[in-house]
Parts: structure tokens; C-alpha cells; sequence
């Protein structure tokens, strides 16, 4: 089954061409950043009007880049939420209007699933050679049910037991702030810019490398500012706002103890590593950085323990930091947790786990109505702990 798949939710515009809800043919993404990077955040007015004149463009790149006809493909798949409502409009328009041109069945999708079933997309462009309804089932590399899901994205962070496909019950999920709207608002703060997750993870890197290179250890960068983490100790809910107000107060008194003034035990180690020629931003992002990874793992693995899963999959923006794959796969390996998580590419809005989730439906019959609206505040579809 060949789905048309396209996402609009935010600041990035995608269209993509996806066979059996795994094999990518193409997957065109046109990102904003560089627009909204000068106002420090997403401007929803700029992106809807952005995602407007993008959406053909793209959607005829990903038509060309895939090499198929209309008459190849077998359904159109749009997201209609959660998201801004300005963006999600434009795809979700587009996508039915393509569905109605082309006599096609339509399927909208809820973004936050896509990003799950970006776990099951692969990067090569290999195609089984049947795609036969007996073939849609479980394939090799697909991960494995029962799952605990972590999704850190710009707007949400959620912790899910996943018992199969379409099955969600929500476990614990933020009381403030996302992870990522947490990397975006601290990269405002120390001034590196926006989107904040990749460029806290670049100036984090830069101080460790720098201390691997004194032939010392990166939990010297990464331990250098004493950060709170908030535990919120017997439940799965996660909150980083505190955090954000450390950094804050932190970033505030950084550069003068930089140079040698105001020098508390908070910031000690920072400042000798300063000394050593390692920027204080680097330090600050290593040490910030260390204290999200380190409860978003720890909760994570405490969860596959409670509900003895044998996988764990990551999804959303955040699922692209290198240090919190290596320490999420750091808790589960000692414990045979199999860990997986999309490409990099794979992981910030793109329209290839669009097209995924929406297959799963469709070969289960689903499909919606062309009088479908959009949901800015959809969430996932939760089941009751005792369904
Ligand atoms: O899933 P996504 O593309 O959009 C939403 O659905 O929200 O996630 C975007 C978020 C941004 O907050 C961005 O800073 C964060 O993902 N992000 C990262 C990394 N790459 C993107 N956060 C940490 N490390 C990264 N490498
Ligand atoms: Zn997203």
C-alpha cells in the first residue's frame, strides 16, 4: 500500500511517499527555522503563510523524487493535530482536496502517533517485493508490543505503555514545560539560538570534547553546574520548569564568574573548567543538558521495569539528542531493553511518519470523512489503565 503522506502541524512543511508504512520513496521536509530564528520561537501568523506557499513545491518534489504516478497511489494522509491551527489548515486542505481530485481514500493523523511510528520507517530505499495484506503484519526490525514509548517533542513529553498498534495508556507527562520547549526557551537564554535542542547538544559537545582532549572526563562538563532535577518520586510525571529558572539565575551571574568574581559553590567547577578555556555557555548547556537526560532516562527505564517490556521506543524532536541515546541505551542494555529510535532526520517533523501511522489505520479500514477539521489540542487516543 502506497500512502501519500502530509504534515503542516508547526514550522515545518513535508510531503511523503511511504510503502507499507515502512519504506520511504521520498520524504521531502521544507523547514521555517531560519525565518523564525530571528524572532527566537515559532511565530504561528509567519508559519501558516510560510507552510502556504511551500506546500505545492514540496509536494511536487516528493511526487518527483518518488517517480510515481497518481495511479500508483493507494491513499492521502494528512495531520490534523495537535498543532497550530494556521498550519495544520493548509495540509489538511491540501490532502483532501488531493483525495477528492483523485477519487482516493483520506486518512487525517494524529502527529504525536506519527512520531511513534517514525520507529518504524527505514532509511534505505528498499521495497519488499510483495505488499500483499498477509505482508502488512509484524516485519523484521518493526518493534516490538508490548513498548513503553518516550515522546519529548517541542510541546509534549509524555512517558506511554504502548500494549499494540493504537493502544495508548498515558503514564506520566509534563507539569510545565516540554522537554524540547525546555532546550528552546534555556538556548534563548544563553544565547545560542533557536531551534534550542540541537544547539544546546553542539555547545554541550564542544565542552566535552574539549575536556576529552585534556585527557579528562566529560563528567567534569557535564556535573560542572549543580542543577535541580526535579524527581516527583512515585509517579512517571516529569516537570522542568525549575530547571529552567536555575539556568536562568545561573546564565544571569556567568559571565562575571567567568572571570573570577562571584564564585559560589554552585558554580566552582564551572569556573575552573572556565579557566581551563572552556566557554561557561558550553558548560552551563553540558551540565543543563545532563540534568533533562538524566530523568527522562530514569523514569523511562523504571517504567520498562514495571511493566516488563522487552522494547523501548523514543519519538519526537528530542529523541535526536545524542546523550540521551546513549544513556537511555546505558540503563536498558544491563537489562536486555532493546532501544530504538528514528534516524535523526526522522525524529523533528517530517512527513514519512505521517504516511506510517496513517497506513496501520488504513489496513485496519479506517479512513475519515472529507468534512474532517483540524485539532490543535488533539492527544493521543488514551485507554483507561483497566481497558
Ligand atoms: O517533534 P518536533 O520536531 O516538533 C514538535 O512536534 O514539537 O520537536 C521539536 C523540538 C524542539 O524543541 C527542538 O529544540 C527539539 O525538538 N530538538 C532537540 C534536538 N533536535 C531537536 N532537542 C534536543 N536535542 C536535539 N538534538
Ligand atoms: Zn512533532
Amino acid at each position: 500500500m502506497l500512502v501519500l503522506g502530509i504534515e503542516s502541524s508547526c514550522d515545518e512543511t513535508g510531503a511523503a511517499l511511504v510503502k507499507d508504512g515502512r519504506y520511504i520513496l521520498s520524504n521531502v521536509v521544507a523547514s521555517q527555522t531560519e525565518i523564525h530564528n530571528r524572532y527566537g520561537g515559532v511565530v504561528p501568523e509567519v508559519a501558516s503563510r510560510q507552510q502556504l506557499t511551500t506546500i505545492l513545491p514540496v509536494l511536487e518534489m516528493a511526487l518527483e523524487q518518488a517517480g510515481c504516478s497518481w495511479e500508483k497511489i493507494d491513499a492521502v494522509a494528512a495531520t490534523y493535530g495537535p498543532g497550530l491551527a494556521g498550519s495544520l489548515l493548509v495540509g489538511l486542505t491540501v490532502g483532501k482536496t488531493l483525495a477528492l481530485a483523485h477519487t482516493l481514500p483520506f486518512l487525517g493523523v494524529n502527529h504525536l502517533e506519527a512520531h511513534i511510528y517514525a520507529n518504524w520507517l527505514r532509511q534505505e530505499n528498499t521495497l519488499i517485493a510483495s505488499s500483499t495484506p498477509e505482508h502488512w503484519g509484524y516485519q523484521e526490525g518493526d518493534p516490538v508490543f508490548p513498548l513503553i514509548c518516550l515522546i519529548v517533542s517541542g510541546a509534549h513529553s509524555e512517558l506511554v505503555f504502548v500494549p499494540e498498534h493504537g493502544h495508548y495508556q498515558l503514564l506520566g507527562r509534563t507539569r510545565d514545560d516540554a522537554a524540547g520547549e525546555a532546550f528552546d526557551k534555556v538556548a534563548r537564554i544563553l544565547g545560542l539560538g533557536y531551534p534550542g535542542g540541537p544547539a544546546i547538544q553542539k555547545a554541550a559537545q564542544r565542552a566535552e570534547e574539549e575536556l576529552l582532549h585534556q585527557q579528562k572526563s566529560v563528567a567534569q562538563a557535564r556535573n560542572s553546574y549543580r542543577l535541580p532535577r526535579a524527581w516527583l518520586r512515585g509517579c512517571y510525571d516529569f516537570s522542568f520548569s525549575g530547571l529552567k529558572t536555575a539556568m536562568l539565575h545561573l546564565a544571569e551571574g556567568a559571565t562575571e564568574s567567568n572571570d573570577g568574581k562571584q564564585v559560589s559553590q554552585y558554580t566552582r567547577m564551572g569556573v575552573q573548567a572556565a579557566q581551563q578555556g572552556i566557554p561557561n555557555v558550553a558548560l552551563l548547556a553540558s551540565s543543563f543538558q545532563e540534568a533533562i537526560v538524566d530523568v527522562l532516562a530514569v523514569k523511562t527505564r523504571l517504567a520498562a521495569q514495571e511493566y516488563r517490556v522487552k522494547q523501548v521506543v523514543l519519538a519526537g524532536g528530542v529523541a535526536a539528542n545524542t546523550s540521551l541515546r546513549a544513556r537511555l541505551q546505558q540503563e536498558l542494555s544491563p537489562l536486555h531493553i532493546h532501544l530504538s529510535f528514528p534516524a535523526v532526520s526522522l525524529c523533528t517533523d517530517n512527513a514519512a511518519m505521517i504516511a506510517s501511522a496513517a497506513f496501520f489505520h488504513l489496513s485496519l479500514g479506517e479512513q475519515h470523512g472529507l468534512d474532517l477539521d483540524v485539532q490543535p489540542g488533539l492527544s493521543l487516543p488514551f485507554i483507561k489503565k483497566s481497558e
